[in-house]
């Protein structure tokens, strides 16, 4: 295993379409997937998307820690480490809310930004089974934040108004006034 080098914005491979990956179940898949997550653990993520190590493929990794639960059903509940591979999204409804957002990507910044309360979605493991599940709040929200870096998006571009992008300790300082 080993730590990868995470690609910060205005990198190139971030502002690209990810390829959709032929075939999950390979060594080579499998040895990016122990290195991703080491890579998010070592740097506090709650989820991180192939092309931020560089490697232009989707897939994604996430989890919902306790401390960031929005709820407590299978929706919006803590979710241990979820790999899903090549996935898609489905907005449940048309509600949407605000949160805020950090990315390994945009290091040391945060923003508020809208998604989707709602949403389904569904993907290859890697095991190649198929994965879908139904998730609100935190978790609809990590899941859309990560899929859209294999479209090539960061957090920034979905944000409504950017007066609401700072710095966390800046942030921090002026809500605690
Ligand atoms: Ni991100």
């Amino acid at each position: 295993m080993a730590i990868l080098k995470i690609a910060r914005m205005g990198h190139p491979v971030l502002g690209r379409r990810a390829e959709p990956v032929a075939d999950p179940t390979t060594p080579a898949i499998s040895r990016l997937l122990a290195d991703m997550a080491e890579t998010m653990a070592d740097a506090g993520g709650v989820g991180l998307a192939a092309p931020q190590v560089h490697v232009p493929l989707r897939i994604v990794l996430f989890c919902v820690p306790e401390a960031r639960c929005t709820g407590s059903d299978d929706a919006n509940g803590p979710l241990p480490l979820t790999c899903l591979i090549n996935p898609e999204i489905e907005p449940l409804g048309d509600e949407i809310e605000d949160g805020w957002e950090a990315c390994l990507s945009v290091p040391g910044l945060t923003g508020l930004v809208p998604r989707f309360t709602r949403i389904r979605y569904r993907g290859l493991t890697p095991v190649g089974g198929e994965l879908m599940r139904e998730a609100s709040g935190f978790h609809a929200r990590v899941v859309q934040h990560e899929c859209d870096h294999l479209d090539g998006v960061l957090y920034p571009r979905r944000m409504r108004d950017l007066s609401n992008l700072g710095f966390v300790e800046e942030m921090q300082r002026a809500r605690a006034q």
